[in-house]
């Protein structure tokens, strides 16, 4: 059994998926093309400058200029911010509470490993930020998933071995990473998307620590 379990936030703790989605598509509104559902898989894991890439390449949009960019991803930011701020506690995702609880009491313990830089602020808006052991996040890295240093740094910080954590992730980049860093790593979603992970569940309800056994 692993001795510490590594949670991605965005899709997994919560549905933050879904804000990230409606900010970029804002964006490319804005910008004069569609935006869908399909093509925002993409997004996810995939860090904000990253992001607007593959989003700019969606559209067929060339931006050389580095400022312009850089505006662009702070004008998506500033609306997921406002977002992000209007959520409670209500929007932990069913039965993760109760998963965490678990795994506390069975002295397994708990991180966060995210690529957001918003990581503290949707922690803090439900009031979980004090229960984690370990918080990385997208300002404490420098190379984004499919890059295992998230998950390498919540392991080191963690004082356990790579090879003792399992990850918990809802994006294709995410489960590569926990992969290259020699991890265990369960998907959250769909298993036809997912299916490089070692398990896939659809939520955390009703799981229990035979989850985290291979
Ligand atoms: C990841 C999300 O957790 O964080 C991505 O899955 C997002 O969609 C990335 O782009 C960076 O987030 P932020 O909050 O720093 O823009
Ligand atoms: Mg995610």
């Amino acid at each position: 059994k692993p001795k510490a379990c590594i949670f991605d936030l965005d899709g997994v703790i919560v549905d933050t998926a879904k804000y990230h989605y409606l900010a970029w598509k804002r964006l490319a509104k804005e910008l004069g093309f569609e935006f869908t559902e399909k093509d925002n898989e993409r997004l996810k894991g995939v860090s904000r400058m990253e992001s607007l890439e593959i989003l700019l390449s969606v559209g067929g949009i060339k931006i050389d200029d580095e400022n312009v960019k850089l505006q662009l991803a702070e004008k998506k930011n500033k609306w997921y911010v406002e977002y992000i701020n209007q959520m409670t506690k209500d929007e932990i995702l069913p039965g993760v509470i109760e998963f965490l609880e678990l795994l506390k009491s069975a002295g397994i313990k708990v991180a966060i490993g995210s690529a957001s830089k918003n990581t503290i602020t949707i922690l803090e808006r439900i009031g979980l930020k004090d229960f984690f052991d370990v918080i990385i996040d997208g300002t404490k890295i420098s190379k984004a998933k499919p890059d295992p240093e998230v998950f390498l740094k919540a392991a080191e910080e963690l004082s356990v071995r790579p090879e003792e954590c399992c990850v918990f992730e809802d994006a294709v980049a995410g489960i590569q990473a926990a992969k290259s860093a020699g991890m265990k790593v369960i998907g959250v979603g769909d298993p036809t998307i997912l299916k490089d992970a070692d398990k896939v569940i659809q939520s955390f309800q009703g799981q229990t620590l035979g989850l985290i056994e291979f």
